[in-house]
């Protein structure tokens, strides 16, 4: 059983834990994810490591509320205690010679990118980042992206807070004035992944993406998390998460991505109806 040593609400739907799992903890790298179950029976999520403190022996996962498991994992509380914490998995990503990276985090995508910049930025590399969301109140990890970055632009779609509409307007907006970088790493919605690695291809600069296509056993074996780059299958769960933004294939992974749509809608429903019939009751 791993507790939950806090809880913090970053925006309505969207909720930090810290967990404690010193094992996974003493190994984790950036780059990397953990699947968990809430209790045993339940589905398996795949949530990536915000952060980590080996000396704690904690782990960090932001996640947002989108359908049954999710909601349900954000109705629990600190010294509450999930059945199942399985990691790290994945490939760890690594920059070791960069000096200039671009990192641009759509959404609850910013998450995941956090710890890479706060990688390079311990590493001295000078980091820009662009972070956007919906709306103000769903920007998150703000000052955390802002302690770890050179330079910092805000977006926000409708214009809540700083630039007002997407993270690839500002891209474009950096990379006419310049484009001396090593590299570009962008996490968040596919297709906000998709215009940016198409944003930068002609200018030839390296774009990491990171995938987040449905996951069941995150070892390999069950063939569930297949996308194509470059032409060849690769299982995210091991080959990645993180891969050549220009080689992927965006529009197989986003139809992927729904695959389980209607069984997904059918879970949620099931479940309110039966919360709703539990509040008749209480
Ligand atoms: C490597 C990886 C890292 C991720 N990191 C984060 C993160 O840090 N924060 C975060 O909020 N989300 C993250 N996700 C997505 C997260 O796993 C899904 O939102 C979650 O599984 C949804 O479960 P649900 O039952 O609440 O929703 P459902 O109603 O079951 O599904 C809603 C949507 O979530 C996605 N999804 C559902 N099941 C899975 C699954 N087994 N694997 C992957 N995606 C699924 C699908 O796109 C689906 O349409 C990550 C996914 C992957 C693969
Ligand atoms: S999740 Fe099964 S092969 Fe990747």
């Amino acid at each position: 059983m791993f507790k939950i040593l806090k809880r913090k609400d970053l925006a309505d739907t969207i909720k930090l834990f810290e967990i404690e799992a010193p094992l996974v903890a003493k190994k984790a790298k950036p780059g990397q994810f953990v699947i968990l179950r809430i209790k045993e029976g339940g589905e398996r999520i795949p949530l990536t490591i915000a952060d980590y403190d080996g000396e704690k022996g904690s782990v960090t996962v932001i996640f947002q509320e989108v359908g049954k498991t999710t909601k349900d994992l954000g109705k629990l509380n600190e010294g509450d205690f999930i059945s199942d914490f399985i990691g790290p998995l994945g490939t760890p990503v690594e920059f070791p010679h960069h000096k200039r990276v671009l990192a641009i985090g759509g959404g609850v995508g910013v998450a995941p990118l956090y710890p890479k910049v706060k990688m390079l930025h311990n590493q001295g590399a000078e980091v820009i980042s662009i972070i956007g969301a919906k709306t103000a109140d769903m920007l998150i990890l703000e000052e955390e992206m802002k302690a770890v970055s050179d330079q910092l632009f805000i977006c926000t779609d409708d214009g809540t807070k700083g630039h007002h509409g997407f993270v690839t307007d500002v891209l474009k907006d950096i990379l006419s004035k310049d484009t001396e970088f090593d590299e570009v790493i962008a996490i968040g919605p596919p297709i906000m992944m998709k215009i940016v690695a198409n944003i930068t291809r002609p200018y030839k600069i390296p774009t990491m993406v990171s995938l987040n296509p449905i996951m069941i056993d995150g070892t390999g074996m069950c063939g569930g998390c297949r996308v194509t780059v470059g032409g060849e299958t690769k299982f995210a769960c091991v080959d990645g998460p993180a891969f050549d933004g220009h080689l992927v294939d965006f529009d197989e992974l986003m139809r992927r991505q729904t695959m389980y749509k209607s069984e997904e809608q059918k879970s949620l429903a099931l479940a309110e109806e039966r919360g709703e019939h539990k509040c008749r009751l209480d």
